[in-house]
């Protein structure tokens, strides 16, 4: 079991990572988290409200391909390890232009891996370099089947090929260096302070404003659903449990197609504010389909289950339910970061959805 004392975060000011470090500050209190972010349009400080002032947490704005900011952190605060988050995340924009992608995601991971491996060379800290990655490297499933260590790479999208280089970057370091690092590959989470540009959210956000419901195709298409604190809650347990060059693969178990998503929340929502039963569903429009769009992701989480004695404690229903409740009780949020100033100042470069 380890217990790094110095964790360098990237990306926590977004949604995985900041929900990450709302279950950790308070849980560690002997382990001091240092907060790299960008504050991208993605990026938002105001999800972190409640652990701002907490002593064992810092932020630090910065970008990850940013070599000199890199070094002179680590040389600042010495860290033990990196749970790396930051990277741009929607396969949509990566589609319109994948440029960014691979400046954030291969550039900005090689980065770390380059300043972390010549500081723990240097030094005799013990490090890990936790790579927080995503089931689409391995491409798509036909009806049946899951994604397990064994399935090869197979990257469809601008997003998930970034992604998978970034995976082999920390594996060649691993084999070439004696690199210590673990890798996480997760399904589509969802939870509170997700950007509304992915479907949960963007549901909400529409239904709310009574704006059509984009589905892309027939919404045939499959994902499978984890709650994002429980992800965190398993992050958590393998960057301390992990065996240094191991990957996880941590899934839901909560497959669906996008209709029936769509469907199931859009009645929870009817249900929530009293509306005639079935009534928002009126709402979906069906859309031209991504290009090149996954079919379904289904992850085998056994291994992870077993050795990191984790189960996601959501399943779909209790987890769209209080995601629901979470937004609904935090409009202002969703207000905020649909707001054109938001969006000017976070992003001058996509158009509105
Ligand atoms: P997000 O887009 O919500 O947040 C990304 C964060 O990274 C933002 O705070 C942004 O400001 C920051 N960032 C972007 N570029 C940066 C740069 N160059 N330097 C420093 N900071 C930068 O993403 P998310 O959904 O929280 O995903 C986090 C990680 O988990 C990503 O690596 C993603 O690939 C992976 N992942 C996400 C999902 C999902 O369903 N959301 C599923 C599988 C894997
Ligand atoms: P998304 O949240 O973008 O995650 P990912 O592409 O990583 O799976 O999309 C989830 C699914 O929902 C995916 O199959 C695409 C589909 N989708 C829509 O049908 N309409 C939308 O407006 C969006 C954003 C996604």
């Amino acid at each position: 079991m380890r217990s790094p004392r110095h964790i360098l975060v990237t990306g926590g000011a977004g949604f995985i990572g900041s929900n990450y470090l709302l279950h950790c500050v308070s849980k560690h209190p002997e382990t001091h988290f240092v907060n790299l972010d960008a504050l991208t349009y993605a990026g938002n400080l105001e999800n972190l409200q409640a652990v701002e002032h907490a002593e064992n947490y810092t932020f630090e704005q910065g970008d990850i391909t940013d070599v000199d900011r890199v070094r002179q952190l680590f040389n600042e605060y010495a860290f033990d390890a990196v749970v790396h988050f930051a990277a741009e995340s929607h396969v949509d924009r990566s589609i319109a232009d994948p440029t960014s992608f691979v400046r954030t995601n291969v550039d900005g991971t090689l980065v770390l891996l380059q300043v972390a491996r010549q500081f723990w060379d240097d030094s005799t800290i013990n490090g890990i370099f936790h790579h927080v990655s995503t089931d689409e490297v391995f491409g798509s499933l036909g009806a049946t089947g899951q994604f397990t260590l064994d399935t090869p790479y197979a990257p469809r999208s601008p997003y998930a090929a970034s992604k998978a280089a970034a995976d082999h970057l920390v594996r060649a370091f691993g084999e070439t260096y004696d690199f210590p690092f673990v890798i996480t590959n997760t399904t589509n989470n969802y939870g509170p302070y997700q950007f509304p540009e992915k479907l949960i959210p963007l549901v909400i956000s529409n239904v709310r404003a009574g704006k059509p419901i984009p589905i892309y195709g027939k919404g045939d298409n499959v994902r499978d659903w984890l709650f994002v604190t429980d992800h965190c809650v398993a992050l958590d347990k393998v960057l301390r449990m992990g065996q240094p060059g191991a990957t996880y693969l941590i899934g839901g178990s909560q497959e669906v197609s996008n209709l029936e998503l769509v469907y199931a929340l859009l009645d929870l929502y009817d249900e929530h504010t009293g509306n005639q039963a079935k009534s928002s569903r009126s709402l979906i429009t069906f859309v031209t389909d991504r290009p090149g769009h996954d079919f379904r992701y289904a992850l085998d989480s056994s291994i992870t289950e077993k050795e990191m004695d984790w189960k996601p404690a959501h399943d779909l229903r209790t987890g769209l339910k209080a995601t629901l409740q979470w937004y609904l009780n935090n409009e202002s949020w969703l207000d905020n970061v649909l707001s054109e100033q938001y969006r000017t100042y976070y992003d001058a470069q996509y158009s509105d959805r």
